[in-house]
């Protein structure tokens, strides 16, 4: 299984028109969530859910990258394929953890029994060398009946263990769902990854305020603060919050791991964007906890699907995470200034109508642009622009909103949701913006004031042009600073 997939990966061709150039992207086939982040012997490793023989959702595979500075990345042979009976359907999603040098990884197993159900239960796999991986034959080492009672009707919707060391124990968050109606977020303590027990049910979800089902938990401590995400499905719009099918959400609080308690007193989306999903975190060895997220969304056309490139996903830029006042904060980990090129800076240069800059042009480029908007209702930056496409940043000082619109570009992206799939804002009050946006071919991100708000985009040009114009209906004063991303 392990060969074919690699093989088949070798041999395929695709289309890369629109492949990120400082990005993970799928080699070919399709990719969801990143699986397993860790920093094991001095490098970065990425797993990611990865169906390698077409670019829609197929039976999961582990995918694998590793890399010495988040940015530039190896891809490596097929780390976890599905070929045990209790997998049958997928190696879903799970994470990684170093153990006596060994790298272990932990993954949900879903299969079918006998009678036709979905069964989801959690398995291990370790490997020496960190690219060779075994699968434990004492799998699976979490199943239907380590659930709480109240979860046991639900024997397919038990997945993505998130495993962490704390004192002389590991802990493991998963999800698990009590009723039809609401997902929970599980803790379980172990002395040897290998045999778990119950503590508690972290959270305990509601259709009216999280949705139907947690998916991706993660759970840990930043600044004093203890930090659980996880991505719930069909959770209720709440005004610029949650418009996509699936969200992400972050809570911050307190956690008592003897009891399994997790009190908080916060929580909000992770990323206000139209693209992104299923984060995951790391710790590295300069203390900083990394996240990095699909950076795609479920039941939406794919154009390079649809355009048969055969390849489809890719991720978020790998981000620092903070807090402040209880408030996650996310910003590029800085390893991308390594690869800034062609610096370009103006400043305080007036906007009063349409303005290009020399130099600041691009698709696979960085743009740091700092606004003052006091003499202007409305001030817009206008990305990847060709003759009749654009993507659009607009700061609406009377509505209070900075209103991002994709819709202007390349092929109509549909989705499941019950709004269009092009719009998403965020409210805003000030008259300074500070805007630091990555373009990178088909990936928008946007991080507003140093990681108050960060906005993931996909935008699919058709046109060669990549153009950057400003644009104010008063009299907007602005620096840039802009680089191109030399990658190769
Ligand atoms: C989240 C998810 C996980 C699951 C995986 C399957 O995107 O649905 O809950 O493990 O994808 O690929």
């Amino acid at each position: 299984m392990y060969d074919k997939a690699n093989q088949h990966i070798a041999q395929t061709v695709t289309n890369d028109k629109y492949r990120p150039k400082y990005h993970i992207s799928s080699p070919v086939g399709w990719i969801n969530d990143p699986n397993g982040l860790i920093f094991y012997k001095g490098e970065y490793h990425a797993f990611y859910q990865y169906y390698p023989y077409d670019t829609i959702w197929g039976p999961m595979h582990w995918g694998h990258a590793k890399s010495k500075d988040l940015i530039k990345w190896e891809y490596l042979p097929v780390a976890l394929a599905p070929d045990m009976e209790y997998e049958k359907i997928g190696c879903f999603s799970g994470s990684a953890i170093e153990q006596d040098g060994k790298l272990y990884l932990v993954y949900t197993g879903a299969s079918e029994n006998e009678q036709g159900q979905h069964v989801q239960t959690q398995c291990i796999a370790y490997s020496d060398d960190g690219i060779n991986f075994k699968k434990y034959e004492g799998n699976p080492v979490l199943s239907a009946d380590d659930l709480p009672e109240d979860c046991r009707a639900n024997i397919g919707e038990f997945r993505d263990p998130k495993v962490f060391k704390h004192g002389e124990h590991f802990y493991m968050v998963v999800v698990a769902k009590s009723c039809e109606t609401a997902g929970n977020i599980l803790l379980y303590k172990s002395d040897d990854l290998l045999k778990w027990d119950y503590v508690n049910s972290l959270v305990q979800g509601d259709k009216d305020n999280f949705g139907v089902m947690f998916e991706c938990p993660d759970l840990f401590s930043l600044n004093y603060t203890d930090i659980l995400i996880t991505s719930p499905i069909d959770i209720n719009r709440k005004g610029h919050r949650f418009s996509n099918t699936s969200s992400t959400l972050y809570f911050s609080g307190n956690v008592n791991l003897k009891t399994g308690e997790y009190d908080y007193n916060h929580y909000d989306e992770i990323d206000i964007g139209t693209d992104f999903y299923a984060p995951q975190t790391l710790f590295d060895n300069k203390e900083r906890r990394i996240m990095i997220a699909w950076a795609q969304m479920w039941k939406r056309t794919m154009p390079t699907n649809v355009l048969k490139h055969n390849w489809s996903g890719s991720f978020s830029i790998p981000r620092k995470l903070s807090v402040k006042n209880d408030k996650l904060i996310q910003v590029p980990v800085e390893e991308l200034k390594q690869y800034r090129k062609n610096h370009v800076h103006y400043e305080n240069e007036h906007i009063k109508d349409v303005r290009e800059f020399d130099g600041v042009y691009g698709d696979v480029c960085e743009l740091i642009v700092n606004a003052n908007i006091n003499q202007t209702n409305n001030f817009a930056i206008s990305l990847l622009k060709t003759d009749n496409e654009h993507f659009v940043i607009h700061v609406d000082k009377e509505n209070h909103k900075i209103v991002v619109d994709r819709s202007c570009i390349g092929d109509t992206i549909l989705g499941n949701e019950r709004i269009p799939v092009n719009f998403r804002w965020i409210p805003y009050f000030d008259e300074n913006v500070k805007l630091n946006i990555l373009i990178d071919k088909s990936l928008i991100e946007i991080f507003v004031n140093d990681g108050e708000y960060a906005m993931t985009f996909t935008a699919y040009k058709k046109g060669n042009d990549a153009k950057i114009e400003f644009f104010a209906d008063g009299n907007a004063i602005i620096d840039i600073d802009k680089w191109d991303i030399g990658i190769e």
